[in-house]
């Protein structure tokens, strides 16, 4: 039986003012887990939601994680909050992240990336919008509706919420592991908010995302930066070397040179030929969030399958060079490339940083530079899939029809959630990916936004799902 959901709709739609002031109280709080001087207010983010979930009635804690490794900072807390204790209920475990990617308004912002600027089209814009504080709100806010409406919370909430994410989910592993089988003990399934649709018009469901492993190659030789007129054609130049070596990682058509990566991506099963043709995407929509047309594939079907299922390395920058406006003659002595891969089935993480460590040190060797070079990881997190065809699944695929309209897509994701299979193995749970966001948002680039309508319907969506997950036979 369809489980009656137009008291608690309503009450969405009446609260909507107050769910945005929410987000914007929560935008307001620049939790930037990556700048160290920002960290304070990472902390005063988890603190936000531990005394929101106070107040709406949870049982919510903090739990420390102790330093950064190879720094004086505390990392910033777990949220862990429990809504509910019926024995009679199923329990599902949500999962979100609460920091946020960098803003500046100088980066190209046409509003202060900090204020939530609601446009008269309905985009809700500001830093963490749609990444990931609406979909992490979204779960508080499917509480307060049910208590508004008076409606019995249809199944036991358990949350945890990080604020180290987007840095790698630092620190997070241990303490899922740890808890998986004490503080989680009785979750169903799990769920995670932190993807978007793959367009603008059709909702999916996510049941794949690819790992990322982060990488810097340090190059120094001169004792400070020089004069290169004075030691320009004289000295080993540590930028030189650096250029060189990042551009024979990859190909200009996205090929990765470095022996033995590929050979470990699983094969193409015939089963899989077929699922990507009736998929809500077009080279239009990709063309659009792109924001050009300079995509490698003329086509949909391989363009989808370089995001969800093969590797890609990317490079991102490079410290210490100079990359202020003008010309400066100057000759760096220390530069730090980073690059990563984004890694798929059946890639293994330390198998592939063995092979990217041997691939760069004989790159280098083959400069006969006398520079030093330095190449290790910075944060490795492993890619996942789960099957579909499971009860969460369904319900969430009732839910978005019962919210959108229509049925979802089945979809994979070419981002990463580190912690994702964590999850998986440490409940031995069904995970799914619940989107509320659209492939227009722009995550981590200038003007995030979510579009009001998605917000709102999201929460409808998190809260239908709920409903639907307490009817659903279990097998
Ligand atoms: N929400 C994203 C993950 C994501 C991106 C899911 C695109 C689906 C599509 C998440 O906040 C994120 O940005 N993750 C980082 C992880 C990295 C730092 C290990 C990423 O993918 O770059
Ligand atoms: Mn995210
Ligand atoms: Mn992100």
């Amino acid at each position: 039986m369809a489980p009656q959901l137009d008291g608690y709709f309503k009450q969405v739609d009446t609260l909507s003012d107050h769910f945005i002031e929410r987000l914007r109280q929560a935008v307001a709080i620049p939790s930037v887990s990556s700048e160290p001087a920002r960290r304070p207010d990472v902390v005063r983010m988890g603190h936000y939601l531990r005394d929101q979930l106070t107040k709406l009635g949870a049982t919510a804690e903090l739990r420390e994680l102790g330093k950064q490794p190879g720094t004086d900072l505390n990392l910033p807390p777990i949220v862990l909050a429990r809504y509910g204790s019926d024995k009679n209920k199923r329990t599902i475990l949500v999962y979100g992240h609460y920091d946020v990617q960098p803003a500046e308004k100088s980066d190209g912002w046409d509003t202060e990336p900090f204020e939530l600027t609601v446009k008269e089209d309905g985009r809700l814009c500001g830093r963490g919008s749609t990444d990931d504080k609406g979909p992490v709100l979204g779960w508080l806010n499917a509480i307060e509706a049910h208590q508004a409406a008076g409606i019995d919370f249809p199944v036991n909430l358990l949350m945890c919420f990080e604020g180290m994410e987007e840095y790698g989910s630092e620190g997070l592993e241990d303490l899922v592991n740890e808890e998986g089988k004490k503080y989680f003990a009785d979750a169903d399934a799990v769920c995670i908010s932190d993807n978007y649709w793959l367009g603008t018009e059709r909702p999916c469901l996510t049941y794949g995302l690819r790992g990322c492993n982060y990488y810097s190659i340090e190059i120094s030789g001169p004792g400070a930066d020089l004069h290169s007129g004075v030691f320009g054609g004289l000295a080993h130049e540590p930028m030189t070397d650096l250029v060189r070596v990042m551009g024979s990682l990859v190909e200009p058509d996205g090929t990765i040179n470095i022996p033995g990566i590929k050979e470990q991506v699983a094969p193409v099963t015939a089963d899989e030929e077929g699922l990507y043709d009736g998929i809500a995407f077009t080279m239009e929509t990709l063309h659009e969030s792109l924001g050009s047309k300079t995509t490698i594939f003329e086509d949909k079907k391989k363009t989808l399958m370089a995001r969800w299922r093969m590797p890609s390395l990317s490079l991102h920058g490079i410290e210490g060079a100079f990359s202020a406006p003008g010309a400066k003659t100057v000759i760096p002595a220390k530069v730090i490339g980073k690059f990563s891969i984004r890694t798929v089935p059946n890639m293994e993480i330390e198998k592939t940083n063995d092979l990217v460590y041997k691939f760069v040190e004989e790159a280098f060797k083959k400069l006969n530079s006398k520079n030093t070079m330095k190449v290790y990881a910075q944060h490795c997190g492993n890619w996942w899939v789960a099957s579909p065809k499971h009860w969460n699944f369904e319900a969430a695929a009732k839910a978005t029809e019962r919210v959108w309209g229509v049925k979802p897509d089945f979809t994979r994701e070419g981002g990463s959630i580190p912690i994702t299979l964590t999850f998986q193995e440490a409940t031995g749970k069904n995970v799914l990916l619940l989107p509320m966001g659209s492939s227009t948002d722009g995550a981590h680039s200038i003007n995030e936004k979510l579009d009001k309508k998605n917000y709102i319907e999201g929460i409808k969506l998190l809260g239908a799902y709920l409903h639907y997950v307490a009817e659903e036979p279990m097998n």
